[in-house]
């Protein structure tokens, strides 16, 4: 399976901060936000992965993270030169995806959680055509929201209601069968000129092959699209790491748990970034085992 990070977009609503800098370099406590979306797909143990970001940034992303050797994976990187829509990915992706399924993951979404490991993988491995999430939150109108019947049947999927029919939102994590390439070329933009993922999900829907699994209240998501919403995730990184001892979206630690890199790879990172308690604590692993 292929892994797919938007990172593009405007980020208006945290101007004037991302006029200069994309959102997802901004940090989340420690480290920049886009270490939370690569470490939930490393979780699934995807290693190809494809980040996409606006002309301006692209070159940023690169300087931050290289061709992923390092962590003993793969990055590629795509220019999306308009913000159309997150379904764009696939089309954008269509080379980088082949034959492949591929999971979405946006830039600025978190989780963390227990069972997650468990519940990713589920996904990657499942034989589902379609895959997203459901997840109770307080303001279903800023999401994309799903209609369960009483048997947890999905009925519908409405993207930012202005009723919503339910309080579950789907996080910004996606999982499909190749045939999204071409559910994605064939959708309209809406009104708002965007090719959303919500026309996706609805087509799967359509032909019933779309499975919405409700996430269970041990998993945090988080996003982190304003300025209170990145403060209350760095505040919450900064209050597990503290008393945990075990750091959220260490993505070098992540890499060699799952066997992509050796011991001697892990401290070249490690002594690299010494000088910062990020670097200390990725020596310190070591020390442990
Ligand atoms: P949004 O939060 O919908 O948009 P945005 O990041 O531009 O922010 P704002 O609403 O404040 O203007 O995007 C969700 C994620 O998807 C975010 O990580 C940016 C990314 N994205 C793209 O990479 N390309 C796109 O075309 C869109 C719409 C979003």
């Amino acid at each position: 399976m292929k892994g797919i990070i938007l990172a593009g977009g405007k980020g208006t609503r945290l101007y004037p901060t991302t006029i200069a800098v994309s959102k997802q370099l901004l940090p989340i406590y420690d480290k920049p936000l886009i270490y939370y979306p690569i470490s939930t797909l490393l979780l699934a143990g995807i290693k190809d992965i494809l980040i996409i970001s606006t002309p301006d940034d692209i070159e940023q992303y690169i300087k931050l993270l290289g061709n992923g050797e390092k962590l003993g994976i793969n990055f590629t990187y795509k220019v999306q030169d308009q913000p159309k829509g997150l379904a764009e990915a696939f089309i954008l992706g269509e080379d980088f995806i082949g034959d492949d399924d591929v999971c979405l993951i946006l830039g600025d979404n978190i989780f963390w959680g227990a069972r997650l490991l468990e519940l990713l993988q589920g996904a990657k491995n499942s034989n589902e055509h379609a895959t997203i999430f459901g997840y109770p939150v307080a303001n279903p109108t800023e999401f994309g929201v799903v209609e369960f019947d009483e048997a947890g049947n999905v009925l519908s999927l409405e993207e930012k209601p202005e009723k919503p029919k339910s309080k579950y939102a789907v996080p910004g994590l996606y999982f499909y069968d190749n045939s999204v390439i071409e559910i994605a070329k064939n959708i309209k933009p809406s009104p708002r000129g965007e090719l959303e993922i919500t026309a996706v999900n609805n087509e799967y829907l359509k032909r019933k092959q779309l499975k919405v699994q409700k996430l269970f209240r041990g998993i945090a998501w988080l996003d982190t699209g304003t300025a209170s919403n990145m403060l209350r995730a760095g505040m919450f990184v900064e209050t597990v790491q503290d008393r945990q001892g075990l750091y959220i979206a260490c993505i070098e630690e992540i890499a060699w748990r799952q066997g992509f890199i050796n011991d001697e790879q892990l401290r070249n990172i490690g002594t690299e970034l010494k000088q910062t308690d990020y670097g200390k604590y990725i020596l310190s692993l070591l020390d442990k085992e």
